[in-house]
């Protein structure tokens, strides 16, 4: 795992963008995987403002979610397809049709999970995926307890979580979906490169668990251990409870030129 901590999440953010770009610029049609929360919003608005000052070219791209809450339509100003065309899609020239939230609304849950999978897998897989970690050590809506090996599926969101997300409900917590549609961690873990952000004090502990602390489902962020290519990009507030923090200072001061793309 690559620990990069950042002064600030623009700069993380900024880090986050080379990689992307870098990715698009070796391979135009490149599928990348999305996130939602508050952690990305500083790395879509960078990507918008390459867009906008730079032409960075996003009309080959594919893109697939993590998830999405059930019983949210997709222009449920919550929904996830929601903040996606609102933080990004609206304001960068990516195709409509070649990006994927999971249907919240599906008739058929089981097979919309299932027909998520096979997009994936007809596409050649995700190249690069960003994600955040929950505050209980989930990523997408892997709850701890999920599977290390789980795929696309429902789950039901713990009390913590639906907490967590009650901020962007106007109705607060009574609101909040109780079930949603989510990537699993065996789908993440089958992505060519990972991109794990985190920012902010409230995330130092829960950082240091899934980077530093034992592989276990009950952090499930943890897994990312086994995966070859994952790079962690923290702020210091997010990153202080590393055990490791100066050695990855070093590291990344260190790095050779030649890899630092
Ligand atoms: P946040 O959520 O970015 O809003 O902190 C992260 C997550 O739950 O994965």
């Amino acid at each position: 795992m690559e620990v990069i901590i950042s002064p600030t999440p623009e700069e993380s953010a900024r880090l986050g963008a080379d990689i992307i770009a870098y990715a698009m610029k070796i391979k135009p049609n490149v599928v990348l995987g999305l996130a939602t929360g508050g952690t990305p919003v500083c790395l879509y608005d960078e990507l918008i403002r390459r867009r906008r000052d730079e032409q960075l070219d996003f009309a080959g791209v594919t893109s697939f979610n993590l998830d999405e809450y059930i019983g949210l339509p997709g222009d449920h100003p919550c929904s996830y397809r929601h903040f996606m065309q609102e933080h990004l899609f609206n304001k960068i020239n990516m195709k409509p049709e070649r990006t994927h939230v999971p249907d919240g609304m599906a008739v058929n849950i089981d097979q919309e999970c299932l027909a998520y999978e096979h997009k994936i897998h007809a596409v050649g897989g995700i190249d690069v995926q960003v994600l955040g970690i929950g505050t209980d050590g989930h990523i997408a809506f892997n709850e701890p307890g999920s599977s290390l090996g789980s795929r696309t599926r429902i789950k039901t969101l713990t009390q913590k979580t639906r907490e967590d997300n009650a901020r962007f409900f106007e109705g607060g917590i009574d609101e909040v979906p109780r079930h949603c549609i989510t990537m699993g961690v065996g789908t993440i873990m089958e992505c060519r490169k990972l991109l794990l952000f985190a920012f902010g004090e409230g995330k130092a502990e829960i950082i240091a668990k899934a980077v530093e602390g034992p592989m276990t489902a009950m952090v499930p962020a943890s897994a990312l251990q086994m995966h070859q290519d994952v790079v962690i990009l923290v702020d210091e507030a997010a990153g202080s409870k590393l055990k490791l923090h100066d050695y990855y200072n070093h590291i990344y001061a260190n790095k050779p030129a030649w890899q630092k793309s």
